[in-house]
């Protein structure tokens, strides 16, 4: 129905409900860009109320770009990648001012004779990127940086941002890039409620402003108040930055505040000194300045580097420090026993957040600075993350203070510490630790582990010390204990079945590399990870291998050493950990296959799916690779779907009744060579 077709009653409507919309816009890009309300808190909430009501009886009028939309729909179960055509480029670093001149020389050197630049010396916000793009004036898009040419659709959350505006005026493309963050005042608010809820604080403004825009629940994200600035248009509309900057700003668009035009080099550096000056009463952390040529045509002849635009750089100021009083002196227990000291001090603010303890590294490093309980020390956050204490200030030291003493003893369960003659480090020995198990269970449910949310180190703790979970592999168990669950403190029903579901999702959709990663084996990371589970494709094949086999396969891969074929054989020899990988597969928890670095291959198998088990005449992951090559798939156990049982000498009666039970045929070794 066109609108002059509508019965007249329903313009009005209309015609209102425009009005409304574009009101409670404007009002919020007043409130919340501008800093310049032009209506009391009561006025809009008014004006909000009289919007829902019409929109109640008037459903039809509801579009997207209604105030009232911000929050909408279900949570999703996964984001979903967005491919752009136009790469977001990321920005080499600089320290230091003899740096900075060499980058303005390279832009001289580059353009053309009589040529000079002008530069725009913009703050540096320390959140997360984003790219939003508007089409007919509307927003349709909101992602992540993910790897520049990968994103991730953050549509729904970006929503929610009220300095976001829904709409804007002018129909052209606008594909904008910018910052997200938080501001330090709402992150000290959102820590104190999470520390209330028996939550991890999140460790910085940045940490938690990424964390915020890639949750599945927009819902969640509008608690979170996030904000924007934009530093990018890609669409060329203008000759230079800095009438992108002021026309992205007449759009009503919120823009990188902070920016500064200057004629040469020395103004830029008189900016970046000046601002170090400055930023810290911004209510945002900054790390440094961009600076970026303002002509485009100039940009243009300069050009990009594979990862770097040649037309900008940033300069990073140095890490912030404090000093502080030492409290005390613990030890931190992780996951392989190690001891590390932590300095527990007096809470003093720094980079955004207030720190409470720093990482003392090892019995060395404690000695070399001699760090006592009661000393006055400098600390300064090393990639703004943890805290670490660089000096003691000697001369304030209090009479009395005397030398740290390493415990003799584990602080969790009390078993005699031992100390590598060569190495720095402590260690608890004891494998039953519960502290070590601990640190375990956070370990392995990281995101890049199992992926486990919901289980932070409380409940860990809490599960632990009620004997609910005794391995990692108990936490696959824990749908079975959903009284023991709710009995806790501050477990509802709903945290109870956010936490399930996600142990569900972990079940069945990590990979291998994922899971061996999670396991923790000492000196095995996400790399090293990544290499084992190529060479062994599963869990079983690397339980069937013995120690001796393991280290000679392994020894074989570039890029692991013998050290680590060690750690990856003593490992699968400890009758503990044996137990505790069987009952995760026992549990069901089923790696899956590589998709990334899985290479499709259509072949006389394609289709069908092979268990290889038993003794045989060649190492199983031969086998395996053959069968892959022809377009088979592999399967590490019997289970629904699985074609056929390949069954080698001293074949498992468990393997030929789940054949039965799956319906797989079961065949020998020359059947198999026969097909191939
Ligand atoms: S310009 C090709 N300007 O810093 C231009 N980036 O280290 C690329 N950032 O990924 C970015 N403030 O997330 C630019 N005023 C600013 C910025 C800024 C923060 C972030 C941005 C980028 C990262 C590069």
């Amino acid at each position: 129905m066109s609108e002059s077709a509508k019965p007249p009653e329903n313009n009005a409507a209309l015609t209102r409900h425009r009005e409304l919309c574009q009101r409670i816009a404007e009002h919020d890009h007043r409130y919340y860009v501008l800093d310049a309300p032009s209506l009391s808190d009561r006025d809009y909430d008014r004006l909000f109320l009289e919007l829902k009501t019409l929109e109640a009886t008037h459903p039809e009028l509801i579009t997207p770009a209604s105030p009232t939309q911000r929050v909408a729909g279900t949570p999703r179960d996964g984001l979903v990648k967005v491919f752009r055509a136009e790469r977001m480029l990321s920005l080499d670093n600089t320290y230091n001012e003899g740096d900075v001149r060499e980058f303005d020389r390279r832009v001289r050197d580059r353009l053309p004779t009589g040529q000079s630049p002008v530069y725009i010396a913009e703050a540096k916000l320390d959140g997360a990127s984003i790219e939003v793009t508007y089409e007919q004036g509307t927003l349709k898009l909101a992602s992540t940086r993910g790897d520049g040419l990968v994103g991730e659709d953050v549509t729904p959350n970006a929503r929610t941002m009220r300095t976001l505006p829904l709409t804007l005026p002018d129909s052209r493309t606008h594909t904008l890039r910018g910052e997200i963050v938080i501001l330090r005042r709402d992150l000290d608010a959102i820590n104190e409620e999470r520390v209330a809820a028996g939550e991890e604080p999140f460790a910085n403004p940045r940490n938690a402003a990424a964390g915020s825009l890639r949750l599945l629940d927009s819902a969640e994200t509008a608690k979170r108040p996030l904000r924007v600035f934009f530093y990018d248009l890609v669409e060329r509309y203008f000759d230079r930055h800095q009438d992108m900057l002021a026309g992205l700003s007449a759009l009503g668009l919120p823009t990188q505040g902070a920016h500064q035009a200057c004629a040469d080099i020395d103004a830029v550096l008189r900016f970046i000194d000046a601002f170090d000056r400055t930023r810290k009463s911004l209510p945002y952390d900054t790390d440094g300045v961009v600076i970026k040529v303002d002509g485009l045509d100039q940009r243009a002849l300069l050009g990009t580097t594979a990862r770097f635009p040649r037309w900008a750089i940033a300069y990073k100021y140095a890490a912030e420090q404090a000093d502080t009083i030492v409290r005390d002196i613990v030890c931190d227990l992780g996951r392989t026993g190690a001891l590390t000291p932590v300095a527990v001090l007096e809470p003093v603010r720094l980079s955004g957040t207030v720190v409470s303890r720093a990482s003392l590294h090892n019995l060395d490093y404690i000695a070399e600075k001699d760090v006592r309980v009661g000393d006055t020390v400098t600390v300064e956050k090393a990639g703004e993350i943890i805290p670490q204490v660089i000096a003691t200030r000697v001369e304030l030291r209090p009479e009395g203070a005397t030398p740290w003493r390493a415990p003799s003893t584990c602080p969790v369960c009390e078993t005699p510490t031992v100390r590598a003659e060569e190495a720095a480090a402590l260690r608890c020995p004891n494998p039953g630790c519960r502290g070590r198990l601990k640190a375990l269970l956070f370990y392995f449910t990281r995101r890049g582990g199992m992926d486990v949310d919901h289980l932070g180190h409380s409940l860990i703790e809490q599960l632990v010390d009620a004997n609910v979970l005794t391995d990692v592999a108990d936490i696959y168990a824990l749908h079975q204990r959903r009284d023991a669950l709710i009995a806790l403190p501050r477990m509802a029903d709903k945290s109870v079945d956010n936490l399930l579901a996600s142990i569900e999702r972990s079940r069945t959709t990590r990979t291998f590399t994922q899971l061996l990663t999670a396991l923790g084996i000492p000196l095995v990371g996400q790399v090293a990870a990544k290499l084992v589970a190529a060479r062994y494709q599963s869990v079983q094949a690397l339980l069937d291998s013995t120690p001796e086999a393991i280290r000679e396969a392994l020894s074989d891969v570039h890029g692991i050493g013998p050290k680590i074929a060690d750690s990856v054989a003593a490992y699968l020899s400890d009758p503990h950990q044996r137990a505790a990988v069987t009952k995760l597969q026992d549990l069901g928890v089923q790696a899956v296959h590589e998709v990334a670095e899985s290479v499709i291959v259509e072949g006389p198998l394609t289709g069908k799916s092979f268990c290889v088990t038993g003794v045989l005449s060649q190492p199983r992951d031969k086998i395996h690779q053959r069968i892959a090559s022809q377009g088979g798939e592999i399967h590490d156990r019997v289970k629904k779907g699985t074609t056929y049982l390949v069954a080698g000498d001293k074949v498992g009666k468990s393997k030929l009744t789940a054949a039965e039970k799956h319906g797989a045929q079961v065949i020998d070794e020359t059947a198999l060579e026969a097909m191939l």
